[in-house]
């Protein structure tokens, strides 16, 4: 109920705040362009899969991701659901990364264990040859520091054959980089310290709190 409410506060604050685009592999839809995409909502912007009928081949081992941000930092999630029209995107293949600099961010080969422990964790037999052929959807999640979150997904289907982008391809952009959100800080949050929050527990809250977006949205029209 509330989020029906919200969501055209929603749409309005998209027209003001920042957003980001997918380069690789093809995204669904442009969801800064379609008029009834959002990248506001969950889990896709709004954009099924059979939209645009764009389907990526992607290596077997994972494939390079490449995204563009406006954001001059946001935690980034990239989540991968098995089969198709899925909405379980239950396998984590970038965590609690936290992107910096607005402009091309390329990770080309960076999620091979992340899928393979996924793979486990479902009891999926044959590893990750066993995916040559399957469909799937990637989802990218940015969280920016107001609290928002952006969604996009992009289909693929596996494919032994398919290659990592080449370098030419996959590059940051000037300044753009990036790191992982650190085991030892999220500790160190957990810690009772006296010091009050820490900037690393303020992420590692921020990730399973949609309500909280929300909230921090709403604040954040206010301020407008
Ligand atoms: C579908 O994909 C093509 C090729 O990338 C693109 O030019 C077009 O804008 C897309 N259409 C929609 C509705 O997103
Ligand atoms: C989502 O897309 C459908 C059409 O695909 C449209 O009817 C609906 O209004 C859209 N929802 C929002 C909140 O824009
Ligand atoms: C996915 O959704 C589309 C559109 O609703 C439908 O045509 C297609 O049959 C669905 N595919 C599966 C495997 O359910
Ligand atoms: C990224 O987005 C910015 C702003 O929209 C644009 O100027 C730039 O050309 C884009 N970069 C790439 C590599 O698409
Ligand atoms: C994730 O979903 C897939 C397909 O629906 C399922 O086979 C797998 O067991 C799930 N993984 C986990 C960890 O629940
Ligand atoms: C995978 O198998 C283990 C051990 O049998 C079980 O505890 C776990 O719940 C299973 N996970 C899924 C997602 O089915
Ligand atoms: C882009 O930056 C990220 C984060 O620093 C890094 O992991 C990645 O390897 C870089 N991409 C390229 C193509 O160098
Ligand atoms: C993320 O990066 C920004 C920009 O460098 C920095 O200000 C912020 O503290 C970082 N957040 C975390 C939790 O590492």
């Amino acid at each position: 109920m509330l989020a029906s409410t919200l969501l055209p506060l929603a749409s309005l604050a998209a027209l003001t705040c920042a957003h980001f685009h997918v380069l690789y592999p093809e995204w669904r839809g442009d969801s800064l362009e379609l008029e009834t995409a959002s990248q506001w909502i969950w889990p896709c912007a709004n954009i099924s899969e059979t939209t645009n009928g764009t389907r990526t081949k992607w290596p077997t081992t994972g494939g390079s991701i490449m995204i563009n941000g406006s954001h001059e930092f946001a935690f980034t999630y990239v989540n991968l659901g098995l089969g198709e029209n899925v909405t379980n995107f239950n396998m984590s293949l970038v965590d609690n990364f936290n992107q910096t600099g607005a402009g091309a961010l390329c990770l080309k080969d960076a999620v091979k264990s992340a899928l393979e422990e996924g793979l486990k964790a479902g009891n999926i037999t044959g590893g990750t040859d066993g995916l040559d052929g399957q469909k799937a959807s990637l989802q990218v999640i940015q969280i920016a520091h107001s609290g928002s979150s952006l969604y996009n997904c992009m289909d693929i289907t596996f494919s032994k054959d398919a290659k990592l982008l080449d370098d030419e391809e996959c590059k940051n952009g000037t300044g753009v980089g990036g790191t992982r959100i650190g085991a030892s800080e999220a500790q160190e949050a957990a810690q009772p310290s006296g010091s009050g929050t820490t900037q690393a527990g303020a992420a590692t809250s921020a990730k399973p709190l949609m309500g909280s977006g929300v909230l921090a949205m709403v604040v954040a029209i206010a301020l407008l």
